[in-house]
Parts: C-alpha cells; sequence; structure tokens
C-alpha cells in the first residue's frame, strides 16, 4: 500500500467516525434544538362536555388535527392536586403522597391544604418533568399548576405564576407566549392550568348554562391560543396537549349525607373532601367507628372502604401513611357534609342564580361522568388519530420523550400514548441506535483493513489504528478542556444526546 493511500484511508476513518456519531443521533438532535410543550389542563373538564357545545377550536385546532385516546383514564381519588401531580410526577397518588386536595399524614401528626408546600414533599424521590428539564438545561413555566411552586431536587422552576383566583384565560396565554418568546431563558416546556369549568361546574352543576358559559369562553381561548402562536410563529415549533383531571357529576342539595346521624363525632376526626373522606380514629375506637359506619352504609348512599380493601389496592390507592385505615366514599350524586358548608359559604359570598343543583367529582374513575378529556396536536403527533386508551400517568413518559429528558422512576406505561406519535418512543430510540451499530461494524472493518495493511507494509513505522483512533480523541478531549470555540456544536449536542439516550 502507498504512502498516499494510507493517508486517504486514514482520513476517510476519522469521517467515518464522526459521520457514525452524527448520524445514530440525528433524530433526538432536531428535537433537542427546536421543540417546546405546552399541556393546558382545564379542571373539571369533563369528557362528556364535548357533547355539550359546539365546539368550534377546540374541534379543528386540536382534535381533527392531533390525536385522542379512546379513553383517558385518570386517578383515584379523582380529585385536583392529586391528578394534576400524578401528570407531572408519573406516579400513583399513593406513590407522591398527594391523595386529596388536603390531608392529614398520621406518621407527621399533621394536616397539610393547598397552601401548603408539605402536601407534595413527602416523596423525596419524585421527578416532576419540570424540575427534569430545568436539570437538562430548559427552562420550565407553569401558571398555577398544583405543586409547580415547590423546588424539586433544590430547583425551581424558571418561570412561576402562582395561583389566583378567576384568572382570564386568554391572559394565561399571553403569559405562556411571552415566556416562550423571553429573549434570555426561553420556556420549552409550559404547564397551564385553568381553574374552569371546574369552579362553575361544582356551584351551579355540570347542566347549568354558566358552565355552557364557560366552555364558550375556553373554545375561544383555544382560538385565541392558535392566533398568538402564528403570529409568533411558533405553529411550527410547539406541541399542544389540552387535558383535564376529572368530570363532574350533578349533586342534588337533598343528597347530603350527614354523618353526626351515624357516628359519635366525638369518636374521629376527618381529612379530605367529598365524596372520599379518610376517618382518623384511635386503635382502640376502630371497631366501633367501624361498625357504626358499615351500619349507616345501609341506609345511606356510601360505601365504608379498609384501607387494604382489594379495591383500594387496585385503585393503587391504599400504601401511604396520608391513607386511614377506614375511608368512607358517597354514591355518584351524594355527598357529606363538608360540601354543603362550600355551597353555604358560596351563598354567603354572593353566588347568584343558585339552584338545588350543584356538581361534584372525586368519584371513582369507572364513573363516565369522571372521564377526563386528553388531545395533542402539533409537529409530534399524528392528525386526526384515535388511540387505545391511555392513563394520565403516562403522560409523563410523553413529555420526557418530547423533551429528550430521560424519566425518572415512574408507574406510567408508553405503549399506548407512544401510538400519537409521528414517531413513536420505541423507534426513535431503537433507530438511532441501529445506525450507530451499522456504522460501528463498517468501521471495524476499515480498521482491520487498515491494521493490515500497515502490519505487512510498513514494518518500521508501525502506526496502529487504535493509536490513530486514540490520537482523534484525544484532541477531540483537549479541545474540550481549552474550551476553544466549538467549529462544530452539532457535535457536542450529539454527545449530550448519547448520555441521554443510555440514561433511557
Ligand atoms: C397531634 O397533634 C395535636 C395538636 O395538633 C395534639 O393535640 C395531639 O395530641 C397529637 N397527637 C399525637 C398522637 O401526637
Ligand atoms: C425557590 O424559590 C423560592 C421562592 O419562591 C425561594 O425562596 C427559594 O430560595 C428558591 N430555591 C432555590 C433552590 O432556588
Ligand atoms: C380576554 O377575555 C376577556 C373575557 O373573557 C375579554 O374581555 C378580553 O378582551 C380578552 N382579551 C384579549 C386580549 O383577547
Ligand atoms: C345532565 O346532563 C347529562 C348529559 O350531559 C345527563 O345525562 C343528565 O341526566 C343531566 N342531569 C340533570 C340533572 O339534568
Ligand atoms: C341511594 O341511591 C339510589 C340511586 O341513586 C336511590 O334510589 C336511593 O333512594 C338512595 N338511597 C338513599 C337512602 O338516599
Ligand atoms: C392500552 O389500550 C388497550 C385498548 O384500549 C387497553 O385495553 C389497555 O388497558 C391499554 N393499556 C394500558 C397500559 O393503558
Ligand atoms: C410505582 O412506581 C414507584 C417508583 O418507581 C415504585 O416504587 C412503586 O412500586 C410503583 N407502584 C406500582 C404499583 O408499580
Ligand atoms: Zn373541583
Amino acid at each position: 500500500m502507498e504512502w498516499g493511500q494510507i493517508i486517504l484511508l486514514s482520513i476517510w476513518l476519522l469521517l467515518m467516525v464522526d459521520v457514525c456519531r452524527t448520524a445514530g443521533m440525528e433524530p433526538s438532535l432536531k428535537i433537542m434544538s427546536r421543540r417546546k410543550v405546552l399541556v393546558i389542563s382545564l379542571d373539571g373538564f369533563g369528557h362528556h362536555y364535548l357533547d355539550k357545545y359546539p365546539w368550534r377550536y377546540l374541534a379543528t385546532n386540536l382534535y381533527s388535527a392531533g390525536s385522542y385516546p379512546r379513553k383517558f383514564r385518570n386517578q383515584f381519588v379523582t380529585k385536583t392536586f392529586p391528578n394534576h401531580f400524578s401528570v407531572a410526577t408519573g406516579l400513583y397518588e399513593e406513590v407522591h403522597g398527594v391523595i386529596g386536595n388536603n390531608i392529614y399524614d398520621s406518621s407527621l401528626n399533621k394536616t397539610f391544604g393547598m397552601d401548603d408546600k408539605e402536601l407534595f414533599m413527602q416523596n423525596p424521590l419524585v421527578s416532576p418533568v419540570w424540575t427534569l428539564n430545568e436539570e437538562h438545561g430548559g427552562h420550565s413555566g407553569c401558571i398555577m399548576w398544583p405543586g409547580c411552586g415547590v423546588a424539586y431536587r433544590g430547583k425551581n422552576v424558571t418561570f412561576l405564576s402562582p395561583f389566583h383566583q378567576h384568572a382570564l384565560f386568554n391572559e394565561s396565554i399571553d403569559k405562556s407566549i411571552e415566556w416562550f418568546t423571553n429573549e434570555r431563558t426561553p420556556a420549552n416546556l409550559i404547564f397551564l392550568y385553568h381553574e374552569e369549568p371546574d369552579h362553575v361546574g361544582h356551584i351551579y352543576g355540570p347542566n347549568s348554562s354558566q358552565v355552557e358559559e364557560e366552555l364558550r369562553k375556553i373554545d375561544e381561548g383555544i382560538g385565541y391560543l392558535y392566533q398568538m402562536l402564528t403570529v409568533h410563529k411558533l405553529r411550527d415549533t410547539v406541541d399542544v396537549i389540552v387535558m383535564s383531571d376529572h368530570g363532574m357529576s350533578a349533586v342534588k342539595e337533598e343528597n347530603v349525607i350527614f354523618l353526626d346521624d351515624i357516628v359519635d363525632s366525638s369518636l374521629y376526626h376527618i381529612s379530605g373532601t367529598s365524596p372520599l373522606l379518610n376517618v382518623w380514629t384511635t386503635f382502640e375506637k376502630q371497631l366501633e367507628v367501624y361498625s357504626s359506619l358499615l351500619e349507616g352504609s345501609r341506609t345511606h348512599n356510601y360505601t365504608v372502604y379498609l384501607k387494604e380493601d382489594p379495591q383500594f389496592l387496585a385503585w393503587h390507592y391504599s400504601k401511604n401513611t396520608r391513607i386511614s385505615q377506614i375511608s368512607i366514599l358517597a354514591a355518584e350524586g351524594y355527598v357529606f357534609k363538608d360540601f354543603k358548608n362550600y355551597i353555604d359559604y358560596m351563598k354567603k359570598k354572593g353566588a347568584t342564580d343558585l339552584t338545588d343543583t350543584h356538581g361534584n367529582h372525586g368519584y371513582p374513575v369507572d364513573i363516565p361522568n369522571m372521564e377526563p378529556i386528553f388531545v395533542a396536536a402539533g409537529p409530534s403527533f399524528k392528525r386526526g388519530f384515535k388511540a387505545p386508551d391511555f392513563s394520565n400517568i403516562d403522560t409523563y413518559m410523553l413529555l420526557c420523550h418530547l423533551l429528550n429528558l430521560a424519566p425518572g422512576p415512574n408507574n406510567g406505561t408508553a405503549d399506548n400514548i407512544s401510538s400519537i406519535l409521528v414517531e413513536p418512543i420505541s423507534s426513535t430510540l431503537i433507530r438511532p441506535l441501529s445506525v450507530t451499530l451499522g456504522c460501528l461494524v463498517a468501521l471495524l472493518g476499515l480498521i482491520g483493513i487498515l491494521a493490515c495493511a500497515l502490519t505487512k507494509k510498513e514494518k518500521h513505522r508501525p502506526v496502529s489504528a487504535e493509536s490513530l483512533i486514540n490520537g482523534y480523541v484525544h484532541r477531540k478531549t483537549m479541545r474540550g478542556q481549552r474550551r476553544e470555540p466549538l467549529q462544530d456544536v452539532s457535535e457536542e449536542e450529539c454527545l449530550l444526546d448519547a448520555n441521554i439516550i443510555d440514561e433511557v
């Protein structure tokens, strides 16, 4: 072999190393640099509301332009804070510990409500997507999303807008656009929480004209969102997910269950809100309280559960010190006295046009009125696609995939939710891998040829392929350490990607 040939072959070899590295990583590279995700949650938007209003923007911009599951499943108890935290962490309620909007923690002998950071801090292992994103150099923003105002693993989100009542949907949308287009730290992930139609649903009931009016405002808001995305040239980069936490069932005022008629109130205390109450009592009084409640359930519409009840185990609502030994669950359309107190409070605050029908949620997930919505549209999603059932804990995997983040431990499964992606989760991992492997095999072949040629012809100047490659890698490393201006940014991003993919 001639010297010229050896030099040419060496150059080719070096090129191959580069090609192999970049070729395998290309799909994720695109994701890394451009993709943005907006997750909108419309509190208390039951799936049954889809038939209640002649949707315009929700239908065209999202349902026909995107993907949605046949059925979207939420977690028991079907309350707001627990489900929003499950979406963000991919964990069952019993695992992340937000097992109600307010809870009593028996191991701490403390009660936490919606304004307490400790509500979210029971399990130090939770890795909300907004935190993972910050840890990987992204910028997350949260508008009123439950649990997002707390620092996890010592990290806050970049943008935070805390809860305030009656926030306008279009103003939250303006805020999101502002964050996406921020010049210094542009957000690539935003969680937007909107308190309607839950709020009016509780007061006036799911069939009220007030709910319909909120649905109209929401539809206009969706129209406004797409107008803004277009104006700011974000249509091709932002993936939009619109979802809810639970639905709403009608509750008649005559359907209030008064526990004081059933069991002596000095024997126990309660945490949680209707329809599910956690009943706390001392070990000595447990049997008495349990038998009284059981007796009462023969004549009133509620069920008594022990913590280890097979139903509770199946709902993954059992293994937590915040869940009491005894719980009571009112039947759909029924509530306990705490709900009546809430309505009385609303009346006192001057709510007008009240009827004797209101609304509540928290009932089991298989009750159709509790079913939430999920629809996703944007560059990453299939158009007009109806997917198999998936669950709100699976959203975690989806978001991690969209943002190229290594997911933390979670209870979700990727199989069903992955089908809504243009490029399914499995194939984006397997494709780069197979390209890289193919490249490596070719490379090894070349090394063989080169090594052969060198040992045969150049006995007095043994330059092994290994040292060639080592030299190359060494130079690369030195370059990185000396922090010279990068000539090839994509290569550096590839290295970053490689780490992430290894961890998946
Ligand atoms: C729990 O705390 C309350 C005060 O908040 C106290 O009265 C009660 O004795 C405590 N219970 C236990 C078991 O420590
Ligand atoms: C997170 O933000 C809070 C204010 O909301 C601040 O008190 C805290 O120091 C921040 N923590 C970190 C780690 O930045
Ligand atoms: C936002 O919506 C409110 C009513 O829902 C309306 O009064 C206001 O003009 C809207 N603002 C924008 C910028 O569209
Ligand atoms: C409310 O509307 C639902 C359909 O959305 C219907 O099934 C139900 O019977 C209605 N309830 C009342 C109390 O009118
Ligand atoms: C319990 O609910 C059923 C069905 O909604 C109703 O027929 C029955 O009257 C209720 N019982 C009581 C005690 O309220
Ligand atoms: C996937 O979808 C099928 C069909 O809808 C459903 O039976 C199954 O339970 C779903 N799997 C998961 C893990 O959600
Ligand atoms: C849910 O995920 C957590 C974290 O990985 C794990 O500890 C727990 O056992 C899981 N629960 C179930 C029922 O799989
Ligand atoms: Zn609610």
